[in-house]
């Protein structure tokens, strides 16, 4: 057995030594004036041997998007994406996204994984909507999520320095809060919050069961709000998302949270930029405040002051700039190590 395993290894290193010589005869002189710019088609066909092969597993809810078109800040050369599964064997990283795969294991790549591969579990879902996790077990080496403890940080939005070459301006208010919810789960906290809130102020709801907001005008819309409810669907360590960093933010609305902690928003966003529910003792004292900001223009302002400093930033199209994100951490080489648990991470 042991000796049949080095012959095969052996083989295994002849063939790639054959193929190294004949990519130099082929390709070895550089600087020559006619040397051919190769094609996206090619480019996109296969890796170049320097390069680290990433190959998702599958695509996330089956939504397919251009890959090898990283944005630049993302410093992804050297890395090749593909879903193209013969490439299994010299891939350097797997990227299961759990969605597609978490009915059952069998799912998964069944070949024998090549030594140095990394397995990366990736999920934008809080755990309330992400079923099995159980099966998640002693096989994944890295982490990809909203969770800022993950190994690629994946998160829906982030601030950056404004530099100052766009100055923002308070859009034009003339209504008071907007919600956007499409899936009405009367037990779920933040429509029970809202219920009893609506019963002091008046709240404009959007979505498939009562205004439809086109995706082309959802900012404009919101922006004529004062405020945006931005109540996640289940409370979860860092589950923060677009609901805060593009409807509220991006649109340039105060966001009333409903979430994680307000210590936890504030680990990404400053304390004067938001206002948490759990500022208040019950959802009147919260509507009576709104109503109070409503009239009182200068503390409404307040609420803008951080714009000087920070500017929000949106990912360019969510799932490229996630997937992107893993070219860097693979180049620094993370150590070797296995999850025991993704369940027990995963709160
Ligand atoms: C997948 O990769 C293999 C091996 O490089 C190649 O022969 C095949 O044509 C590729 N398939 C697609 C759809 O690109
Ligand atoms: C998973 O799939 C395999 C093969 O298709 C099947 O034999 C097995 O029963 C499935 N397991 C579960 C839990 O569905
Ligand atoms: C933005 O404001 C800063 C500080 O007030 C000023 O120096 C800068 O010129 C402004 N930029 C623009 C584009 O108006
Ligand atoms: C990944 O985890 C597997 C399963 O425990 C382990 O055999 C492998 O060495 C690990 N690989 C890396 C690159 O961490």
């Amino acid at each position: 057995m042991e000796s049949n395993k080095w012959k095969k290894r052996f083989f295994f290193c002849f063939v790639q030594c054959i193929f190294s010589i004949m990519f130099f005869i082929l390709f070895g002189s550089k600087g020559n004036s006619t040397e051919k710019i190769p094609q996206r088609s090619e480019l996109t066909f296969r890796p170049e041997s320097s390069q680290l092969t990433i190959l998702l597993w599958t695509w996330p809810f089956n939504y397919h998007f251009p890959l090898n078109d990283c944005p630049t800040d993302l410093d992804s050369s050297g890395c090749f994406f593909t879903v193209n599964r013969s490439l299994y064997p010299s891939a350097n990283a797997v990227i299961i996204h759990h969605r597609e795969v978490y009915k059952n294991k069998s799912i998964l790549p069944q070949i024998p994984r090549p030594t140095n591969q990394y397995w990366i579990w990736f999920n934008k879902e809080s755990r309330s909507h992400s079923p099995n996790l159980h099966i998640m077990e002693n096989f994944i080496n890295l982490t990809m999520s909203f969770r800022a403890d993950s190994d690629i940080f994946t998160p829906y939005g982030r601030l950056e320095r404004n530099d100052g070459s766009q100055n923002f301006t308070i859009p034009v208010k003339s209504k008071l809060v907007a919600w956007v919810i499409s899936n009405w789960n009367k037990n779920s906290k933040r429509y029970k919050y809202y219920s009893k809130l609506k019963k002091h102020l008046n709240i404009d709801v959007y979505g498939s069961k009562t205004k439809v907001l086109s995706h082309t005008n959802t900012l404009e819309t919101l922006s004529q709000y004062k405020f945006y409810l931005a109540f996640e669907n289940s409370i979860h360590e860092d589950y923060i998302t677009e609901k805060l960093w593009s409807n509220s933010l991006l649109s340039g609305t105060v966001p009333v949270v409903l979430g994680p902690s307000r210590k936890n928003y504030e680990r990404f966003i400053p304390s004067d930029s938001f206002i948490h529910v759990e500022d208040f003792s019950t959802p009147q004292k919260l509507a009576l405040y709104l109503l109070e900001l409503d009239k009182n223009d200068e503390r409404y302002r307040q609420y803008f002051n951080w714009r000087s400093r920070l500017q929000p930033m949106k990912n360019r199209i969510d799932w490229v700039s996630d997937y992107c994100r893993v070219c860097k951490v693979l180049k620094e080489a993370p150590p070797y190590k296995t999850i025991p648990s993704i369940d027990t991470w995963f709160r």
